[in-house]
């Protein structure tokens, strides 16, 4: 067992891999605890599913505020409750630099395609389109560049004649769900080691730390 590490779950929407993660954690077969869920949306039902679990939620909406702004108090909001890492779980939201910064390797995102392919919105829908027979989901260190961060873990999914974008989602959600708690874990065990543009995953006895420090 490590310490459970402190974790920031950003969404706007449905939230259903926030729900894996919480059920993870309920479970105990993560090693985290959900300490806050941000949203840049007020009606996301990812909030609904926060709060039926007592996790604090964190609302920020847009308006007319500049990217950098925005960024700048969203990262103060989370920061308040000293995560050890932030999860964005369809977070539909580009991130400045400075936001990236602030938060150096704890940053990690999910992404509905076998990244380097089909980066950005509508990932399924460039699958179908482009006519791949696999595709799948992504698990990575967020960079500045879109989708373009170290990759953490990534799962296969077959795409079947006649495939619907509805029907190849909800196929490639199941295996998001598995490797979402799955990356945390990793993480929380401290096997994530960036290297450049890749991730050494860590035999569990070379884990240097348990976990990630908190931020100063
Ligand atoms: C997922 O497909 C995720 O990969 C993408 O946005 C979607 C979010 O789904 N970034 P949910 O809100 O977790 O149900």
């Amino acid at each position: 067992m490590v310490r459970p590490i402190r974790v920031a779950v950003l969404v706007s929407g449905s939230g259903t891999n926030l729900q894996a993660i919480l059920d993870a954690v309920e479970a105990g077969t993560i090693d985290a605890k959900v300490v806050v869920v941000f949203s840049n949306k007020r009606g996301a039902h990812a909030l609904a599913r926060a709060a039926k679990h007592k996790v604090p939620c964190e609302v920020l909406e847009a308006d007319s505020k500049d990217r950098e702004a925005y960024d700048r108090e969203a990262a103060a909001l989370i920061a308040k409750y000293g995560p050890d890492l932030l999860v964005f779980a369809g977070y539909m939201r580009v991130v400045t630099k400075a936001f990236i910064e602030r938060f150096p390797d704890r940053i990690i995102n999910i992404h509905p395609a076998l990244l380097p392919a089909f980066p950005g919105m509508h990932a399924q829908a460039q699958a179908l389109e482009f006519g791949v027979k696999v595709t799948g989901c992504t698990t990575h260190f967020v960079r500045a560049e879109v989708d373009a961060g170290p990759i953490i873990l990534q799962a296969g999914v077959p795409v079947e004649e006649g495939d619907t974008v509805e029907a190849l989602t909800a196929r490639i959600l199941v295996e998001e769900h598995k490797i979402l708690p799955r990356t945390i874990q990793l993480f929380a065990e401290g096997r994530l080691k960036v290297e450049g543009r890749k991730v050494m995953i860590l035999h569990p006895e070379s884990a240097t730390h348990t976990g990630r420090p908190r931020q100063p």
